[in-house]
């Protein structure tokens, strides 16, 4: 999978969207309570996370094929904190292509995107997904706390660190 490529997504038109949909309800597929609740949902959602933070939505793209994506928000008010943080809006690769390391190549594009504005990010993650859970971990996310199935997790981040991974 050496052939992925990061991009900022620069548009978000009918085709994409449709794309980027299909790509949220597959990597959801074994767990639709948290993720992929239907497709009218998933349009508004993806809609939301464009206009809330276009400037971090990150594709990732084999060939011309956009096959997962990242929504890193630098201007977030968490109500936890009390104050503007980063945060991770989505955070998904197609079924198809999960477990090649795309993943770890749109978190990396994604830190180092909010360390240039943000020293905290905020995501939350369903409490039963132990794959993404023990993912985010070995970024150095911590749990910090749950509301109903729903699991908090931070990160600090120093903005001279470049060593992401296990930090
Ligand atoms: C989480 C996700 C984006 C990771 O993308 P990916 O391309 O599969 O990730 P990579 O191949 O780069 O890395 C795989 C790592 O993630 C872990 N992982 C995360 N979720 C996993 C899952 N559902 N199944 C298997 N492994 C998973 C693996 O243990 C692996 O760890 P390792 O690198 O230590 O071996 C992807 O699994 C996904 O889309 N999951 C569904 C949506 C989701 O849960 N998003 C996060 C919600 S907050």
């Amino acid at each position: 999978m050496s052939e992925v490529r990061m991009e900022k997504l620069q548009k978000l038109d009918q085709e994409i969207l449709e794309r980027l949909i299909e790509i949220y309800m597959s990597g959801y597929e074994n767990m639709r309570e948290y993720g992929g609740e239907g497709e009218s949902y998933a349009k508004r959602y993806l809609r939301w996370c464009w206009n809330k933070a276009k400037d971090g939505f990150f594709v990732a793209k084999l060939g011309d094929e956009i096959v997962g994506f990242i929504v890193c928000d630098n201007d977030w008010y968490s109500k936890y904190e009390g104050r503007v943080v980063g945060a991770v809006h989505e955070f998904v690769v197609d079924k198809r292509f999960q477990g090649h390391g795309i993943g770890h190549k749109l978190m990396e594009n994604c830190l180092e995107y909010l360390s240039k504005y943000n020293n905290r990010i905020e995501l939350w993650v369903g409490e039963k997904n132990e794959g993404a859970i023990k993912f985010y971990e070995s970024y150095g996310f911590r749990k910090v706390g749950q509301n109903g199935i729903w699991v908090r997790m931070v990160k600090d981040l120093r903005k001279d660190d470049k060593e992401w991974k296990d930090s």
